[in-house]
């Protein structure tokens, strides 16, 4: 019997790899380096001899890779986000895909809360300020920032969340230990959700968040969904929070509204060319930037990769992944003949 072949774009947590280990398939990392980029060229080569190609948000897969892969019987990404890569070319092609959905949810969530409170309470600022040697003496006007919680004046603040998934709701969960009023703005969802959270228009959410977080997948319906009249519509002393895709907003209408305060304050944990930032942006003390940690805990990264591994596993033995993202790919004529082909 051919010994298969799972080729991993760049490595992945210990837990994904033994599971891959344990099932006997030889494994191969194309760009072993943890801080360097893989080359397109290097994953088109090395796809032409995978069985599985497990990946990750860096790669573009392409239909020239996926047309490359002709003995992938699926692609696994190990993220719950796949705009990475060409579905419906997959789909076309009869190649299964999938992703690793739900064991990021509160880790994300988290850090969206992190950041906001980050933000509104300049704890970077902060820091920085102490590492700088700067604490002489308390004063009554350092460091102020925004509360969150209704604060001394009482007033209740209003979160709006944009895209009312997984991730949003756990974050709207989470508003309630801050006495937060929470509406979402989420297409094709009017009325009011089962956890009691309205939904409004874009324009409306806009208009009345004191914070605006992100949790909606990039697609063309939502690239540069937040732009400069977006952001003009927001409260001039509103914080936006994106952790979600870097190209929903449009970075550099933010690095404009950042530094004429058309808002307070941005968190951002993705970026619009990543690992780039918009010219400026780094330089806005009014903006707190992490590098795309929202699911990086021990836990959370060693689950997504145990069940990218998991899914990888599947897509090898031809069997239903379990987070398959284009299903009916395996009613497909296209399945079935890549597959007697590959028999
Ligand atoms: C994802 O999974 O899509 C996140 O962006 C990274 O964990």
């Amino acid at each position: 019997m051919t010994e298969t072949l799972v080729v991993l774009t760049r490595t992945i947590p210990r837990a994904g790899r033994d599971i891959l280990e344990a099932d006997g398939c030889r494994i191969e990392v194309v760009q072993p380096d943890a801080e360097r980029a893989v080359d397109h060229a290097a994953i088109l080569d090395a796809v032409a001899r995978a069985d599985v190609l497990l990946c990750l948000l860096t790669e573009r897969i392409d239909a020239a890779v996926l047309n490359a892969g002709v003995r992938l019987r699926g692609v696994a990404n190990m993220a719950v986000g796949y705009n990475n890569i060409d579905i419906s070319a997959a789909s076309a092609m009869g190649i299964p895909v999938s992703n690793t959905p739900g064991v990021l949810t509160d880790t994300t969530a988290d850090l969206t809360w992190a950041l906001l409170l980050g933000i509104a309470r300049r704890i970077v600022e902060a820091d920085q300020y102490m590492r700088d040697g700067k604490f002489r003496l308390w004063g009554p006007e350092l460091m102020m920032g925004a509360d969150v919680g209704p604060g001394a004046d009482g007033r209740q603040k209003t979160l709006g969340i944009i895209g009312y998934g997984r991730i949003g709701r756990a974050v709207a969960r989470r508003a309630a230990g801050f006495d937060m009023r929470v509406i979402a703005f989420s297409p094709g969802h009017v009325g009011v959700a089962d956890d009691g959270t309205a939904f409004v228009a874009l324009d409306e959410l806009l208009e009345q968040s004191d914070f605006v977080s992100i949790h909606a997948p990039s697609s063309p319906a939502t690239r540069a969904l937040i732009g400069a009249p977006q952001l003009a519509r927001m409260k001039r002393t509103a914080y936006i929070i994106n952790v979600a895709r870097g190209d929903i907003i449009d970075e550099v209408a933010l690095v404009h509204a950042l530094r004429n305060d058309i808002i307070a304050g941005a968190a951002l944990d993705v970026f619009e060319h990543e690992p780039a930032m918009a010219d400026g942006l780094a330089a806005c003390t009014n903006a707190l930037i992490v590098p795309h940690i929202g699911s990086a805990s021990f836990d959370t990264r060693n689950r997504m990769a145990a069940i990218a591994a998991t899914n990888a596993l599947a897509h090898l033995h031809r069997s239903h992944a379990p987070d398959v993202v284009n299903p009916d790919v395996y009613q497909a004529t296209a399945y079935s003949a890549r597959m007697d082909r590959l028999a």
